[in-house]
């Protein structure tokens, strides 16, 4: 069994933003390898708790174990995604909830997952390994206009359609099977040519995107962590690209606003005056330091954006 390590982002400010006390009880939706999660439960001692829960059954056994040998008693830790937290966490009952999303270090690691155009692995991108559909699925059987949609909306890749389409073509002669197939294909539609990012970045992103439906678990993975909170506790969101920190800001807008409108636009004239449901902790994302940027690279991306229920 390969060692878990997942090197934690951002941990002092993600701290700072939810204060964590005894007697405290706090929910980390995205708990991997219990790097925050530690962090919250030391500084929450001796009796604050802290309801975890990743949809990796690795991350979740790591984390389980970690936690265990300094922290028995004070948690509890359930492999689930965080769109249902609601579901198993007492509503108003946390001071404090946190999500740092996209994948773990093991998962982009482990060639065996799938995630990496760098180690051949077979093109899987799962992140629970109980659901069915897989990266491959998506490339095989996806029709052309489905590929380039997704390679277009999640990862902004300005060749999508000519992808797509030489994927669609590709795929007749010889199915996609593993991650350095599709990563060559790419590569031979979009040589290099001297750019710093691998050109499959984006496709792979993209597919990641879509096989965990990511996107729809966020928003639904903020209004739980809304539902969880009490008043005066905090949510911090670490993202790791601008399509995640855009749904992250929009909920934040829309949770802060002291108005409702009728209809798609807001118009002056059809604002009706309510009571927002959160404040922002501080209005502008907060990025990690110089250093931190420099010890770990993978943290360059980083945002943290903080929200306050009222
Ligand atoms: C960046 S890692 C978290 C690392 C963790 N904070 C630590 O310090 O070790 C992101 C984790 O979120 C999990 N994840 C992503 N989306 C999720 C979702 N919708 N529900 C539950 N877990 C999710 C991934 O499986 C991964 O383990």
């Amino acid at each position: 069994m390969l060692e878990f390590i997942h090197k934690t982002v951002m941990v002092a400010e993600a701290v700072n933003a939810l204060q964590p006390k005894a007697g405290g009880r706090y929910a980390d939706g995205t708990v991997g390898g219990a790097g925050h999660a530690r962090r919250i439960l030391a500084a929450s001692s001796p009796t604050g708790w802290l309801y975890g829960c990743d949809r990796d059954g690795a991350a979740v056994e790591a984390a389980q174990q970690r936690l265990a040998a300094e922290f028995a008693g004070r948690f509890e830790i359930r492999r689930a995604n965080f769109s249902a937290m609601a579901d198993w966490i007492p509503a108003a009952s946390c001071d404090g909830v946190i999500l740092d999303l996209g994948t773990s270090s093991p998962q982009l690691d482990w060639a065996g997952r799938g995630f990496s155009f760098q180690n051949d692995g077979p093109l899987d991108m799962r992140m629970d390994d109980r659901q069915t559909l897989t990266a491959a699925d998506l490339v095989n059987g996806a029709s052309e206009a489905d590929l380039a949609a997704i390679l277009w909306d999640y990862g902004g890749e300005r060749e999508s359609r000519r992808m797509a389409k030489a994927i669609v073509h590709d795929r007749v002669q010889r199915k996609f099977e593993t991650t350095r197939q599709l990563a060559e294909l790419i590569e031979r539609l979009s040589p290099r040519r001297g750019r710093k990012t691998h050109p499959a970045t984006k496709v792979f992103q993209a597919l990641r995107m879509a096989v965990n439906d990511e996107i729809s678990s966020l928003k639904l993975g903020l209004e739980a962590a809304l539902k969880i909170l009490k008043p005066g506790g905090r949510l911090a969101v670490i993202t790791f690209h601008s399509l995640e920190d855009r749904v992250v800001k929009e909920f934040g807008r829309e949770k802060t606003r002291d108005y409702t409108f009728r209809g798609e636009v807001d118009v002056p004239e059809l604002r009706a005056p309510r009571a927002p449901e959160m404040r922002w902790f501080s209005r502008k994302a907060i990025a990690p330091g110089a250093m931190e940027v420099t010890e770990n690279p993978r943290s360059r991306s980083a945002q943290l954006r903080v929200l306050e229920k009222i």
